[in-house]
């Protein structure tokens, strides 16, 4: 990497291929996801030496409900396994883990291991790691849309005038607010599409696309990304 990367705040990774790597080597897709699991760890402590200060993984999308049951509940207890293992990792690294996405969808278990390990990394002041689990770009604007109205008609019903809905306010409506909008989105596995993922947020966001399969994502390829981040020109609609 070189001396003078740039870092961003807020990098966000599309891990992509899991299904692919495991294909290659004869192994069912479970396979692919539990070795994705190293490169999500290499990737968090390469975010922790940069000092990155966001770290968002796209973990399972509401789409991904519509895989086939065996896959999906594998990739659940997957979860479970990886929240539980890694909260001693995010105690010596100072890292506070947050879940964001459709909480409904996801099992008790489930959620009762997430909101422990929240409440037990709150309070951490390094990387913020975000798992995005039943998440989907349509389902966060559609959602956001839903409770500004419903606040609306409470506000209407109180005799008060509902507040004037603009950009700073649709956001903190958003399941990702307070959180800065992505600067990097890496995509691996050579597909370059956003797939229903943080449509609003990624407004100027850099993209990065390469085609090694998340499984062989290893801190070489994040330098790459954080080099290649570097020499773009970000301009925000503006001339320089
Ligand atoms: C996409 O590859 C990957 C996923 C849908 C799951 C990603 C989940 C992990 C890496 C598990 C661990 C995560 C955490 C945060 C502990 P794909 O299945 O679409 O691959 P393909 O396109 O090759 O079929």
């Amino acid at each position: 990497m070189s001396e003078n990367v740039t870092v961003p705040v807020h990098v966000t990774i599309i891990m992509d291929g899991n299904g692919r790597w495991a294909r290659q080597r004869g192994g069912e897709r479970l396979m692919g996801h539990r070795n994705g699991v190293k490169s999500v760890r290499e990737s968090c402590e390469f975010a922790v030496e940069k000092g990155i200060k966001y770290l968002s993984l796209y973990a399972f999308s509401e789409e991904n409900w519509s895989r086939p049951k065996e896959e999906v509940e594998g990739l659940m207890a997957l979860m479970v396994k990886s929240v539980l293992e890694e909260r001693e990792t995010f105690r010596k690294n100072n890292i506070r883990f947050r879940v964001i996405g459709h909480r409904e969808r996801l099992s008790p278990e489930l959620l009762e291991k997430i909101d422990e390990a929240q409440a037990e990394t709150a309070g951490n002041t390094g990387l913020t790691l975000i798992v995005m689990l039943s998440y989907s770009g349509k389902w966060d604007l559609v959602n956001a849309a839903s409770r500004y109205a419903a606040d609306a008609c409470e506000a209407v019903r109180r005799g008060e005038t509902p507040p004037q809905l603009d950009e700073a306010l649709f956001s903190s409506y958003l399941c990702t607010a307070g959180i800065p909008d992505p600067d990097l989105l890496i995509r691996t596995s050579g597909e370059q599409r956003i797939s229903n993922y943080m449509l609003w947020q990624c407004a100027y966001t850099e993209f990065y696309f390469t085609d090694v399969l998340w499984p062989d994502f290893r801190k070489s390829d994040f330098a790459d990304a954080l080099d290649a981040f570097s020499k773009r020109d970000r301009r925000y609609g503006k001339i320089k």
